[in-house]
């Protein structure tokens, strides 16, 4: 018989762990979010009031509506409250000690049919998976930002995963309205793998002076219908999320393609992370700044 999730937990309440967060209590579900510390959850919430404050602006949810939607979700600062959760999806930071350290903590505390779910956008399910005590009930579920708004939802099985969770947790992305794609598990899993070489060779095209930023951005958004350029993209992946991303897969494939731009590092190291640091590429929170280069 097919699983049923009714109470879900979120751990880490970042912009992709808020983002999910209001996905699943948009869908009814009671929600239970997890971060390290009060900061953390007071930085989620905040994520969370301004999504859903922009959403009743735009006339899609009422203020009952949002209210009944945010009432939802409890917060804590212990995954001791995960207890009777069905499935766990954890955002944390992308380091694979500390996700492998939570998996296997929460695999004490869950019950024994409960799912556990990664969001990593390129770490290994696999890895992460083998330090709990049910590696079968193990899989990826990766999600797209912004989270509210972009339907698909990478499903990654393991050699291992069973099957019957597999179709489960397929059946649970539909039903939060999203499109679920199943992938095995590899660096970048399908979107990434292609995304980011894409976005890593705009990078070195600036670099060159091949073009400039607006003209790298209208090309892609002009030429091909993509709604952003793939500067402006970086800026609102985070360039450093970015960096880890490309430096994962190319650890993994040896793939020239994937090897980082000299330049992001560069950024990242000024503090030019994008959107989340008011300047990347472009510049957030006051007057433009040139081109980096
Ligand atoms: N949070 C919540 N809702 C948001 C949002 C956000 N951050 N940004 C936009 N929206 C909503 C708006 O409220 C609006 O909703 P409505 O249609 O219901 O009123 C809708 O999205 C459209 O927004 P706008 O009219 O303001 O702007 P656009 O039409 O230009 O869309 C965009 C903005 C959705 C960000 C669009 O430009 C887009 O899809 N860009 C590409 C994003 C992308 O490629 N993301 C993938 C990144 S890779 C990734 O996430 C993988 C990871 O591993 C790194």
């Amino acid at each position: 018989m097919a699983r049923e999730f009714n109470t879900v937990g979120v751990v880490g309440l970042g912009t992709m762990g808020a983002g999910i967060a209001e996905v699943l209590a948009r869908t009814g579900l009671t929600v239970k979010v997890v971060d390290i510390d009060d900061a953390g959850l007071a930085r989620g919430l905040g994520h969370l009031q301004h999504s859903t404050e922009r959403a009743v602006a735009r006339g899609k949810l009422d203020a009952a509506a949002k209210a009944e939607l945010l009432g939802r979700i409890s917060t804590s600062t212990s995954i001791a409250d995960l207890a009777d959760c069905d499935l766990v999806i954890e955002a944390i930071p992308e380091h694979v000690e500390l996700k492998s350290r939570l998996f296997a903590e929460i695999d004490k505390i869950l019950g024994p049919d409960a799912i556990l779910a990664s969001n990593t956008s390129s770490l290994s399910i696999t890895e992460i998976g083998v330090h709990t005590g049910r590696p079968g009930k193990v899989v990826g579920l990766h999600f797209f930002n912004p989270t509210q708004v972009l339907k698909l939802v990478e499903v990654v099985r393991t050699v291992v995963t069973e099957p019957d969770v597999i179709t489960d947790v397929v059946a649970f992305v539909e039903r939060l309205g999203k499109s679920p794609v199943v992938i095995g598990d590899r660096a970048g899993f399908i979107a990434n793998a292609l995304l980011f070489p894409y976005l890593n060779h705009a990078v070195k095209m600036l670099e060159a002076r091949y073009a400039t930023r607006e003209d790298l951005d209208a090309a892609m958004r002009y030429g091909c219908g993509y709604p952003m350029g793939p500067l402006a993209l970086l800026d609102l992946i985070g360039l450093d999320t970015a960096y880890e991303i490309l430096d994962t897969m190319y650890h993994q494939s040896r793939n020239r393609l994937h090897a980082p731009a000299p330049l992001l590092k560069q950024m990242i190291t000024a503090g030019l992370l994008g959107r989340k640091t008011g300047r990347g590429f472009y510049t957030y929170d006051g007057p433009d700044s040139p081109n980096v280069v």
